[in-house]
């Protein structure tokens, strides 16, 4: 049985938000009760903790001092971030499932951070996002947001290097304290412009510096929060950026099989039975998700503004092949 030390260090825990510490009294009390011949209390107890843990409505109130709904950011560095509030899940994207599983993983690791904590380990919290256009980082940014009940932080990259390039590392090191005092996904989109190898403003040695010193920050960073960043320049980046992020996920163009899917989710309630996809998805075959789902939108509005009930082949071709033209 618990002792009455555990039970009140317990009830502490709990009012002052601290999880890990709760967490870890509960998994004491349930190894001692083992111990003591009391398998089935101590299974019961080990069962709830891992379905507390697990169970994604919970992961607020795990977490809950760093969590509490923040209002944007004030002063100087209400100039260099944003602050915005996301209700997608990665269900709503629509990626190759290796991609997916990936980011399944990076939930998945904060869900558990506790129990990886208690071997030494953890989650992995600075993830690089690499692709080319409308294939889905931003908005993964705010899926990962949305499914992990975290607020999303974009830090406003134009306003860090270009407004501030001589103090550019000051501003950073404001950033990177807010990464570890405010749990949250810290977004750095266009990352290029940091960490790339490209000169800016003429003065290779301000970006060297800048570079390093965002090397330094998220090296510090701990695993709180969740450091995204975004490019589709992969060619460009330092190659010592790739290593100190813990993983680099490529994002791709849509194969055929996906082209398909983006038409068929976007289109939902539309009568699409007699569409000859084969002809849609080869027209389409040098579009991107985003654009994809634009054509979608143009459809529907067409059928509302036109008064068609259905769909047609012909349609989606004409629509794909004006956002074709609009690309050249
Ligand atoms: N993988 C995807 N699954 C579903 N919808 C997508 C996907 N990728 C893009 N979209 C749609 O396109 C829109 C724009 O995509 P998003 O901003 O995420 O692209 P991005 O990769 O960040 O592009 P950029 O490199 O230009 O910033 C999304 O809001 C969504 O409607
Ligand atoms: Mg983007």
């Amino acid at each position: 049985m618990a002792t009455s030390d555990q039970i009140k260090a317990l009830l502490k825990s709990h009012a002052e938000g601290d999880d890990r510490r709760f967490y870890s009294i509960a998994r004491q009390i349930a190894a001692q009760a083992a111990q003591k011949g009391h398998g089935k209390m101590a299974q019961e107890i080990k069962e709830m903790l891992d379905a507390i843990v697990d169970k994604p409505a919970n992961y607020v109130h795990i977490d809950r001092p760093n969590t509490i709904p923040l209002a944007q950011p004030k002063g100087e560095l209400g100039g260099l971030i944003s602050v915005e509030y996301s209700n997608l899940k990665l269900d709503d994207l629509i990626l190759p499932k290796e991609v997916e599983d990936r980011l399944r993983r990076v939930t998945l690791e904060h869900r558990q951070k506790s129990k990886l904590q208690e071997h030494g380990l953890h989650p992995r919290s600075k993830i690089l996002l690499v692709g080319p256009p409308g294939t889905g980082k931003t908005m993964t940014a705010k899926a990962l947001a949305g499914e992990m009940h975290l607020p999303i932080f974009s830090i406003q990259l134009d306003r860090l290097l270009t407004k501030y390039l001589g103090e550019t590392a000051a501003k950073l090191r404001l950033i990177f304290d807010n990464v570890k005092q405010t749990r949250g996904i810290y977004f750095f989109d266009e990352f290029d412009a940091i960490g790339g190898k490209r000169d800016i403003g003429n003065d290779i040695g301000e970006v060297r510096r800048v570079l390093n010193s965002f090397l330094q920050f998220i090296e510090e960073a701990g695993s709180e929060s969740l450091v995204l960043a975004a490019t589709n320049h992969p060619e460009i980046l330092d190659q010592a950026l790739f290593r100190r992020f813990d993983d680099v996920i490529f994002y791709e163009m849509p194969d055929k099989e996906l082209i398909l899917k983006t038409f068929k989710v976007n289109l939902k309630s539309k009568n699409i039975k007699d569409i000859s996809w084969n002809k849609v998805v080869d027209a389409a075959a040098t579009l991107s998700y985003a654009e994809i789902t634009r054509v979608c939108e143009d459809t529907l509005k067409t059928l509302i503004l036109e008064d068609r009930t259905s769909l047609s082949t012909q349609l989606l071709i004409d629509i794909i092949t004006q956002r074709i033209k609009t690309k050249s």
